[in-house]
This record gives C-alpha cells, structure tokens and sequence, in this order.
C-alpha cells in the first residue's frame, strides 16, 4: 500500500527541550493517518501532527469502540533509531481490535508505516540518557451514527513523544477489594480505551489516602491479585519469580513476557499462577517474599516498596543492586539500546 507524506512547513524541534521532557505532553512533527471503509483500509498519509475534525456524532466517543498500543524507540550509541518488540503490540493490537469487532491493522501499516513516519522523525528520538520515543498507535471508530453497533469507518493514527528518563520511586500501592478492573468474559485482556476510564475513580480514592497506585483483584473473590495500572505484577517468592497467568481479565504485558523468558534464561524458577493477597502479605511479613515490582512499557521495571491491605501497610526489604528486578531492568536497558547482543531477536532496527 502506498503511503503518502505532507511534511510539516517548519519542524517545531527548536521548541523542545530535550533536557527537561516530561512524559506525553511533547508531540513530533509528524503522525500517520489510515482510513478503514467499505471493507477495506483505503489510504495512509503521513502529515502533520495536528488537530482532526469529526462530527459530534462519532461513535467512538459515545460507545467505546476505541483501542491503543504503546512502545517505546531508542536511539542506540551508533545513532540507529531501535523499537523493543514491536511485533508484539501488532498482535495484541489486533487481539483488541478483534474484541471490539473492529478492522485488523496489516503490519504493512502498523510496522510498515511506523518504520517510515520514524524516518521521517529521527531527530525527534532522543539521544539523552534514560529517554526515549513514546510510540502511540490508535485506532477509533468514526461513523455519525447514534445507535450501539460497529461502526462501518475507522481511523488508526501514530503519533510519537520524546519523553524523559522514568524515575521510578519505590511504590506504595494499595490493595482493591471493592472496585473491579475487569472480569472473565470482560475486556481486560484488550487495550480498549474504557478499561483506563474505568480505573480513574478508585486510582484517585487510593491516591487520596497516600498510595501511589492500586493493585486490582479478581472479580470473582477480591482474593488474587492480577495487575497493577500500566503494569503486570511480578513478585520474587521464595527466590522464584511469580506472576498472575494472563487470562481474559490481564493485559498480556510485552515486559511481563521479556522478564519472563531473561529469568528462564537465567535458570531461575518461573511460575506463572494465581497468587494471593493473603500468600503475599504473610510472606512479606516472614519474609519468604523479598520484591515486588510492576513491569511495563512506560518505567520498564518499577519496584514496590509498601503494599497496603485492609488498613495495613507491609514493607518489602529496601532495594539492592543485587534484586532480581534491578538486574532484570539493567539487562532490559541494555538490550533495547543495542548495548549487548540481541540474542533474542528482539530489537527492530528502523
Ligand atoms: C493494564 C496494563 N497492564 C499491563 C501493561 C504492561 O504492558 P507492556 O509491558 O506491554 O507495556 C500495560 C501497558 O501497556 C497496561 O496498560
């Protein structure tokens, strides 16, 4: 499919300060626009980043039907602009998309057009350490229509922001036993836009009361924990790593799966099942847990420090150089700056 450019008449790169970028509020000169109707994706423009104009009837902002991804660029020591597992949030795009019985995106738009609009854009990924270039595919339903079913239009657009070094803090998260994330035959394995609007009210109520983040339960019993905002939960138990299985009612983490194939490689015990606040909090207090920690795109690794339950904070050992998630974050760094070799494959050079 061929894909059309209208560059920007003077790139706005002189306007950014690429020593103070704070996360998601500086936008690159250029994004990528496709158009889905009668069945078919019609057009790809790169253009601009800028306003879009729809009519207040657009579906996607009545009924939902709106669905992201999010990655990250690098530039690496040699000047290559890399993305770190791209492919992966193609097909958990796609996943989502299916959920919300909307189009598929083919990967000579995603990929094929990201690799030309970051072409285009290279300046724009930073070079300072710890930075990198926040990569935003969306897709949303653009039918004028007022009535719950899928829309026949959509659009799917990239946009990119060069953002700052995550100082991830040591967490203090709290427990939630009252409001639900998702639920088994629910939408939480997808990257729907309702699953974050849903999270906003009890997130503020734990923000409120002094934790940074809330950790979900299942639905069913308020007994297991599954995941935690933007992140997967990961959990050193008894020196092995433990995480929630991914179901219907987890988003599949690229970083989940990332620490989970380095600890296999590393040998260490890996299990992937239900884990309870009840296992979790009397381990801590014996000390049979020794980290927590959250895993996703935005701060790759981030440690939690108190886990707040029923009205009681537990307290994991302070943080060492020598924790499993401090090893795992350098090895993850390392690997997405091209700094050691990428026997993976996973690194994508644009
Ligand atoms: C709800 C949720 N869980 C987990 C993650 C972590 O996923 P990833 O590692 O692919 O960024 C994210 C971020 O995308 C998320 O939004």
């Amino acid at each position: 499919m061929q894909i059309t450019f209208d560059p920007i008449a003077k790139s706005r790169i002189d306007q950014v300060d690429f020593k103070q970028l704070s996360f998601g509020r500086s936008f690159a000169d250029h994004m990528l626009v496709a158009e889905y109707a009668d069945g078919a994706w019609q057009s790809v423009n790169i253009q601009p980043y800028g306003p879009l104009s729809y009519q207040p009837a657009m579906m996607s902002l009545h009924y939902g039907q709106a669905i992201f991804e999010g990655m990250k660029g690098y530039r690496s020591a040699s000047g290559d602009v890399l993305v770190f597992r791209p492919e992966e949030n193609l097909k958990r795009f796609n996943k989502s998309a299916h959920r919300m019985c909307m189009p598929e995106v083919p990967e000579e738009i995603f990929l094929g057009g990201l690799k030309k609009l970051l072409e285009i854009d290279k300046a724009w990924v930073p070079q300072e350490e710890g930075c990198s270039l926040y990569i935003r595919p969306f897709m949303f339903a653009t039918d004028e229509y007022v009535g719950v079913t899928p829309s026949t239009t959509y659009k799917f657009i990239i946009f990119n922001c060069p953002v700052g070094s995550y100082y991830a803090k040591p967490l203090k998260v709290r427990v939630e036993t009252q409001y639900i994330r998702s639920a088994k035959g629910g939408v939480g394995f997808a990257k729907n836009a309702g699953n974050y609007g849903g999270s906003l009210y009890p997130t503020q109520q734990a923000i409120q009361d002094g934790y940074d983040q809330i950790i979900w339960t299942d639905a069913a019993t308020h007994q297991f924990v599954e995941e935690a905002g933007t992140m997967n939960l990961m959990f050193i138990v008894n020196g092995a790593l433990v995480t929630a299985p991914t179901g219907d009612t987890i988003l599949d983490g690229v970083t989940r799966k990332t620490v989970i194939q380095i600890a296999k490689d590393w040998g260490l015990d890996v299990q992937e099942r239900p884990i309870s606040v009840k296992e979790l909090v009397e381990g801590i207090a014996s000390g049979s847990v020794t980290e927590a920690f959250g895993a996703g795109t935005a701060a790759v690794i981030a440690p939690i420090q108190i886990i707040g339950f029923e009205g009681k904070d537990y307290e994991l050992p302070a943080r060492k150089d020598s924790d499993f998630s401090a090893k795992v974050f350098t090895e993850i760094n390392q690997i997405r700056l091209g700094e050691v070799a990428d026997t993976r494959n996973w690194v994508w050079k644009v």
